[in-house]
């Protein structure tokens, strides 16, 4: 009973030096592990008359858990010591400069090309799509230019098979693939962009591949003027409303008459700049009524039947709008063609 109260007193002094888990631990292999100084005092139980074996037992017992409280608060006070140690060293500087998280952008081209599809397709127009590897009768003598004609030539074509097969050239195929498809459900209303080939050396203003937006409408009593308004829409949604249009007149074998779509210009309103080449005039499509040896060749009267269409570069077009100067820009990954196009940054003037 003596030495229990000596225990006591040692386990007070000892529990109160500690201040590591370390420590924590050799203080309950020194009180209660197997030859720890209680564990042993509890065995003497055995040498004990019989009738102090009881007060031997529970005073034990109270020994034990003043020991196992000791050691529990200890470890909880180190344990909180611990935790708010490491949560100061850990502590967020909130006034940091962020890091920057690089986001992804539609390229610009697909931005034209979207802005010109959601404006057509509120005028009822189609999106389609048309084959890229195409068949010579498309993209060549449904249009009205057969074999051997000499309008072929302009188009410089990648054959891919014999002469019957190629990379096509224009997406203007795509029409009479639609009117093909389309008959007995008129009126027609559709447009396609889409990548075409030609072969171009490549410049700062010329691709071997490039975009067309095709666009065609076939209906009754469809004339110029219709041409003329939607194109109208389109320089105006495009470029802003003070912009004006006029149709210049030109060739296509597959439209009469023809025509070449052309925007005041946007950079200088008209008086005259190296961008419209100081005519106040830029030229963004060829166009014109669809020929009535087209109109035929798809199975339509022309006597009953009439329709327009026309033809955009996409990359001339988003050159014009955001000031790109050389056409290659679109196809090198460059990642500020999906950026908010800044001029500047992209053509590093
Ligand atoms: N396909 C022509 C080209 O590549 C552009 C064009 C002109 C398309 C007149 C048309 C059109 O649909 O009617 O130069």
């Amino acid at each position: 009973m003596e030495e229990m109260k000596t225990v006591e007193t040692a386990l007070q002094k000892d529990i109160e030096g500690i201040s590591t888990i370390e420590e924590l631990n050799n203080f309950k292999i020194k009180y209660l592990g197997k030859k720890g100084i209680i564990t042993e005092l509890s065995s003497q139980i055995k040498s004990i008359p019989n009738e102090e074996k009881k007060e031997f037992g529970q005073k034990i017992n109270i020994l034990k858990s003043t020991c196992n409280n000791f050691y529990e608060e200890k470890k909880k006070e180190i344990e909180e010591k611990l935790l708010n140690e490491k949560l100061s060293k850990e502590s967020i500087d909130i006034t940091l400069p962020a890091t920057k998280i690089p986001m992804g952008s539609p390229n610009i081209l697909e931005k034209i090309i979207e802005e010109i599809e959601e404006l057509l397709m509120s005028m009822g127009y189609d999106v389609v799509d048309g084959p890229e590897v195409e068949e010579d009768r498309f993209n060549f003598e449904l249009l009205n230019i057969p074999k051997g004609h000499p309008a072929r030539d302009a188009q410089d074509t990648f054959y891919i098979e014999g002469e019957d097969i190629l990379l096509r050239s224009q997406t203007s195929p795509v029409q009479a693939r639609t009117m093909l498809e389309k008959k007995g459900m008129e009126p027609i209303r559709m447009i396609c962009p889409g990548k075409t080939w030609r072969r171009d050396d490549d410049d700062a203003t010329h691709s071997h591949q490039f975009m067309q937006i095709e666009g065609l409408l076939v209906d009754k009593e469809i004339s110029l003027s219709d041409l003329k308004g939607t194109f109208d829409v389109i320089a105006k949604h495009l470029f802003g409303s003070t912009t004006t249009t006029r149709l210049r007149p030109s060739y296509y074998q597959f439209t009469e008459p023809s025509v070449e779509l052309d925007i005041s210009c946007f950079n200088c309103k008209g008086n005259g700049c190296p961008i419209c080449k100081q005519t106040g005039w830029i030229t963004v499509a060829g166009a014109g009524m669809v020929h009535p040896n087209v109109l035929r060749n798809c199975g339509y009267n022309p006597d009953v039947w009439s329709g327009f269409a026309f033809g955009f570069g996409a990359e001339r077009l988003a050159m014009l709008k955001y000031g790109v100067k050389d056409v290659r820009t679109f196809y090198q990954t460059d990642l500020r063609c999906g950026k908010a196009f800044d001029r500047k940054e992209a053509n590093n003037d």
